[in-house]
């Protein structure tokens, strides 16, 4: 099978998993325990969360470290709109994560007034239609900061710094930026991010919280690396995170200029197809390569694709069973395109030949949907 699937998730780096594993064996104490094991495996720890503050460029007390990027977008949203019940009105965007999305229901079923912030021609977020829409009960602003169907990498730095200037909280879900392309957190107060996406294990992530914002945990009860989320805390994931982290970083510009020509190969193959538009432009990471085919119904499509040995999507894992993306119709204003989009995502690990693969399949596929 070829996999190219991986922003829905990543395969676990090996030296991540030697990692995982070396560190839960040898420091299996419960890192709160006060005994000479459980000390050193606080020590491990406060090393693992110090690699995650570094690559974050944040302090160690604003690591906050969750189960999952869900958990963190849920901490986030929820936990802010607790401590400041007076303020109820909350921004986001037409492409966010179904956690988002989710947290800003539950809000909404509670009397909170959610607005969705436009976008320009290019898919990027209207920073002026923003600044415009903050007002003086305005609690929170929550924009992702890489679409994950299209791989539009959108200005969360300087919506955090128009959110600033307004003295408003800025959130952004950086889940699928990390690893991809480079960010500046210094003004956005929280971001959500998760090992899985970048080649680390299922079930850690976290959540930034700088240090100046107060948020109301979910979980209480219990203690953990910080007062903000409860639990024993999972010494071999956290150093696991940490090492894919540092691979990441240190490994950060061989893997982006494969993946740049990869995506360079892709468009240039498949954009001659008559029947396939590009969706994904010229603001897009090179991992995500969204197309729409003309005709093509995606479950039709990927159960084809699938037959013919390659894993890919038509919408990020999490979005449900909508009839169509509600991420390239926000983008394309086009029905049509939104309900016949596929999401392929590439990696470092991804093959000229593997590609070439998918070109021959997407090409019998093209003629037989023209034979219908
Ligand atoms: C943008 C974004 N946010 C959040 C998530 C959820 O991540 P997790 O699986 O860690 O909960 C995903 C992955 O599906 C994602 O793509």
């Amino acid at each position: 099978m070829i996999y190219l699937d991986y922003s829905a998730t990543t395969p676990i780096d090996p030296r991540v998993t030697e990692k995982w594993v070396s560190v839960e064996t040898s420091f299996y104490a419960n890192a709160n325990s006060d005994h000479i094991l459980g000390r050193e495996s606080k020590r491990n720890n406060d090393e693992s969360i110090r690699i995650i503050a570094d690559y974050f460029k944040v302090l160690p007390k604003e690591v906050i470290i969750m189960s999952s990027a869900v958990e963190a977008n849920n901490t986030a949203i929820k936990g802010l709109a607790e401590k400041f019940p007076q303020k109820t009105h909350i921004i986001s965007s037409a492409l966010e994560h179904a956690s988002v999305i989710g947290a800003l229901s539950f809000l909404d079923q509670r009397d909170y007034e959610i607005e969705t912030l436009g976008l320009d021609d290019e898919g990027r977020y209207d920073l002026d239609q923003l600044n415009k829409m903050i007002r003086e009960d305005t609690l929170l602003v929550t924009l992702i900061g890489v679409d994950s169907e299209t791989g539009i990498r959108q200005p969360i730095e300087e919506a955090g710094k128009l959110c600033h200037r307004h003295h408003v909280f800025f959130h952004s879900d950086i889940t699928q930026l990390v690893g991809k392309g480079h960010f500046d957190l210094t003004d956005i107060d929280m971001a959500s991010a998760s090992a899985h996406k970048v080649y680390g294990p299922k079930g850690v992530a976290v959540l930034i919280k700088k240090a100046s914002v107060p948020l109301i945990p979910l979980l209480h009860g219990g203690h953990s690396f910080t007062p903000y989320r409860s639990s024993t805390p999972q010494n071999g994931l956290v150093a696991a995170f940490a090492e894919t982290l540092r691979l990441s970083s240190l490994e950060f510009d061989d893997r982006f200029i494969k993946v740049e020509k990869l995506n360079v190969y892709l468009r240039s193959k498949l954009e001659v197809f008559p029947e396939i538009h590009i969706n994904s432009n010229q603001h897009s990471i090179p991992h995500l390569f969204n197309i729409s085919i003309q005709g093509s119904r995606p479950e039709e499509g990927l159960a084809y694709f699938s037959d013919h040995g390659l894993c890919f999507s038509s919408k990020s894992a999490c979005s449900g069973q909508d009839e169509f993306s509600a991420s390239v119709y926000a983008i394309t204003r086009d029905k049509a395109l939104a309900s016949s989009s596929y999401r392929i995502s590439l990696s470092h690990l991804t093959t000229v030949e593997e590609l070439d693969s998918l070109i021959k399949v997407m090409k019998t596929y093209c003629s037989k949907l023209c034979e219908k």
